[in-house]
């Protein structure tokens, strides 16, 4: 290798070597900032920001994007040409001129400028659009799973109340939420007595654990101690868990990789936790008070 061509080398690999450090140090302060927002030992990257329900708001907000878009090129026409502008626009010019005037008649040195009537009523606009527009979508679809329950309980309770067989019961509950919810994994842990020999003294003793049973989804683990895991813990705690983001949830059991977030249902015989009821979504914050509502009035 000629001197220039070792001395390109070398350049180039301490100018790697330095935008690497770079890039490492500014993830550090990065999540060193986003920690201290969200308390010491929480487990926050900056990388999972855009996750939960408001990812899925992204599409929509491409189109409120959009929208706003529209909306501010007509007022910024209507401002631009009055005498072509409708009687509405004409109106809405004159509103967001006004708007725009005072804006810049308060601002303080130093404060963002806008450009232009244009920027300045986009922005605006998407704003509102984006509050209004991303709530309303989120609510729609809390209404619809309302909806969804409302029916769906009654018809569960009507099925399983002409069997008496768990198993048979179990197995029509995870299909029916299965099929109706599409979520990753929906299925049934059943509290039993196994036998297990001490390591101490050799006697076997009694015990009980959770042990798989009728489920819809991908394969799944099939014992889960007591108060371990998601499962575990529901059964010891006598109480319905939801878990927004199981790679936050200490001991969660992860049977797949896919499954982001999980509610548990204990369900009870006489007071007793006899089986849970699990559900994994693969998306985060998919559960709330109004699965744990609804889930809670099935009875088997
Ligand atoms: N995640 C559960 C284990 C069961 S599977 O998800 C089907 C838990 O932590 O208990």
């Amino acid at each position: 290798m000629s001197k220039v061509k070792y001395n390109i080398a070398i350049d180039y690999w301490r100018g790697t070597l330095d935008s690497r450090r770079t890039g490492q140090a500014k993830r550090e302060r990065l999540v060193s900032r986003y920690r201290k927002g969200s308390g010491e030992n929480h487990q926050v990257y900056p990388m999972k920001m855009h996750e939960g329900p408001w990812s899925e708001g992204a599409t929509a907000n491409r189109e409120l994007m959009k929208t706003a878009q529209r909306e501010a090129h007509a007022i910024e026409r209507a401002a631009l040409y009055p005498e072509q502008a409708s009687a509405e626009y004409s109106a809405k010019a004159a509103m967001w001129q006004s708007r725009f005037a005072d804006y810049k008649a308060t601002k303080k040195p130093g404060d963002k400028q806008y450009a232009t009537l244009y920027t300045y009523t986009y922005s605006h606009i998407y704003r509102e659009l984006k509050v209004n527009g991303v709530l309303d979508a989120l609510k729609a679809k809390a209404d619809a799973k309302e909806a969804l329950y409302q029916s769906l309980i009654p018809q569960i309770n009507s099925l399983i109340a002409g069997e008496t067989d768990l198993i048979a019961n179990m197995a029509n509950v995870a299909a029916v939420l299965h099929e109706t919810f599409r979520f990753w994994w929906t299925g049934f842990y059943i509290v039993k007595d196994i036998e297990k020999s001490s390591i101490i003294n050799h006697k076997s003793q009694m015990t009980s654990e959770l042990v798989l049973g009728p489920f819809q989804g991908p394969i799944a683990c099939t014992r889960i101690p007591y108060n371990k895991g998601v499962c575990g813990t529901a059964w010891a705690q006598d109480q319905t868990l939801i878990v927004p983001n199981v790679h936050e949830f200490p001991g969660h059991i992860a049977c797949s990789s896919a499954s982001k977030s999980e509610i548990v249902v204990p369900i009870r015989k006489n007071g007793e936790v006899i089986a849970v009821l699990d559900i994994d979504s693969a998306d985060y914050n998919t559960f709330d008070a109004i699965d744990r509502n609804y889930l809670e009035q099935i009875t088997l």
